[in-house]
């Protein structure tokens, strides 16, 4: 009798183990079917071309990312009209051109069901206007795929500064419980998304800090006589000097003391920014010193203004690979722990177009995802225009 219990014991456990087993094979087959690949392309300010990201979503799994360099003349092109003064035609031509480009890009990161594109920023004057080109009907009818698009647009007509947009995912990407973060992105602009420990999404800070990249590409570009579109590894700068009393004119701007939320572009830091460096009518290297210090001044000050204890600073974008700008923010930042979001699995040059994946699904899926506290939006709004490949009742 005893034994017979013990066989029907072992014959019940057997058959749980089986039902357990099945039930997490349906459960991970119905997980695979429902993931998503999301394309997030993004161009940015400092006009260095085309990065595109596949992304596994909802698990966020970085698929592929490649980067496409702008042809010279179109980067000369989107230079000359991202200005006040331009011709409307150009910008017309230009936002069908940038477009195909997009497409042979995306295209060539394989088969997708969604791309989110950010597109060019040529225009940008926070809480009034933004313009970013790249027709996203082109887009879609090269590639058969919906195209999410726009994203800037909404989140200004609800009073924000439509950027920065990159919070809502630093917070799903870095937060955590008992240490803040604070993510750094290195581009043309700098800007930072300040996570407290054991965040909630509404007391997330983020704004643009200032001059990222863009000031020392320019000059980079005018002391080597165009041979150099930026000074790789920061050499340039670690061969010039200092000069002081540029520097601390610089840092004594209006912009740098301004509360969040605020947003900066090649309005600020482009050709007329440039200009000024060079009254000052020091060498062009040792304004590449100048101008790579500033960056890192500028970053550290608008970190310190809102964290006093200490802190793991979390940097991607181009400039991470510039060893003085990050090498001058350590010494300025001596309570951050310094790392590269590489080391928490996000690709520093891929984040921000993985970031606009992740933002085309959100959209796609119905929620909102700009943060207002990020933005200075009366609320959260569903970010982007769609432009769909069939009409479903999803839409
Ligand atoms: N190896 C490197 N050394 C120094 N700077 C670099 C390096 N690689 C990229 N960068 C800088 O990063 C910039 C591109 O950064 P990116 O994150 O693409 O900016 P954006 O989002 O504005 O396009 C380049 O223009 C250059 O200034
Ligand atoms: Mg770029």
């Amino acid at each position: 009798m005893a034994e017979l219990e013990q066989e029907m014991k072992r014959t019940g456990e057997r058959i749980r183990r089986l039902e357990r087993g099945a039930i997490s094979r349906v459960q991970e087959t119905k997980q695979r079917a429902a993931q998503m690949r999301v394309a997030g392309i993004m161009s940015g300010t400092s006009l260095d071309g085309i990065d595109v990201a596949v992304v596994e979503l909802p698990a966020i799994r970085t698929l592929k990312f490649l980067s496409v360099p702008y042809p010279a003349k179109i980067r000369e092109r989107l230079m000359a009209v991202s200005n006040a003064v331009t011709h409307t035609a150009e910008i017309s031509r230009l936002n069908y051109e940038i477009a195909e480009l997009y497409a042979k890009a995306v295209k060539r990161a394989g088969k997708v069901d969604l791309i989110g594109c950010h597109g060019q920023t040529i225009y940008h004057e926070g809480r009034r206007n933004t313009l970013q080109i790249g027709e996203a009907a082109v887009l879609a009818e090269r590639t058969g795929t919906p195209v999410v698009s726009n994203f800037r647009a909404r989140d200004i007509a609800a009073g924000g500064q439509g950027a920065p947009l990159v919070p809502f995912v630093d917070y799903k990407l870095f937060r955590h419980r008992s240490r803040t973060r604070v993510a750094l992105n290195i581009g043309g602009i700098a800007n930072i998304t300040v996570i407290p420990a054991g965040a909630r999404p509404e007391d997330v800070v983020a704004f643009d800090t200032g001059p990222g990249n863009m000031a020392i590409d320019a000059l980079t570009r005018e002391y080597s006589g165009g041979k150099l579109s930026f000074d790789r590894g920061g050499k340039i700068a670690a061969s010039g000097k200092l000069d002081r009393a540029l520097l601390d004119d610089l840092l004594a701007d209006a912009y740098y003391r301004k509360r969040a939320p605020k947003s900066a572009g090649r309005e600020q830091y482009g050709a007329e920014f440039v200009a000024r460096l060079k009254q000052s009518g020091g060498a062009l290297c040792d304004l590449i010193t100048t101008a790579t210090v500033l960056t890192a001044a500028t970053i550290a000050k608008a970190v310190t203004s809102f964290v006093k204890g200490p802190l793991d600073l979390i940097v991607s974008g181009g400039g991470a690979h510039n060893p003085e700008i990050v090498g001058h923010l350590a010494a300025f930042l001596p309570q951050a722990r310094v790392a590269q979001s590489s080391d928490f699995g996000v690709d520093v040059d891929a984040k921000e177009a993985i970031a606009f994946a992740i933002l085309a699904y959100e959209t796609w899926r119905g929620r909102p995802s700009n943060l207002p506290s990020a933005t200075g939006a009366r609320r959260a709004v569903l970010l982007g225009s769609v432009t769909p490949t069939r009409i479903s009742s999803q839409l």
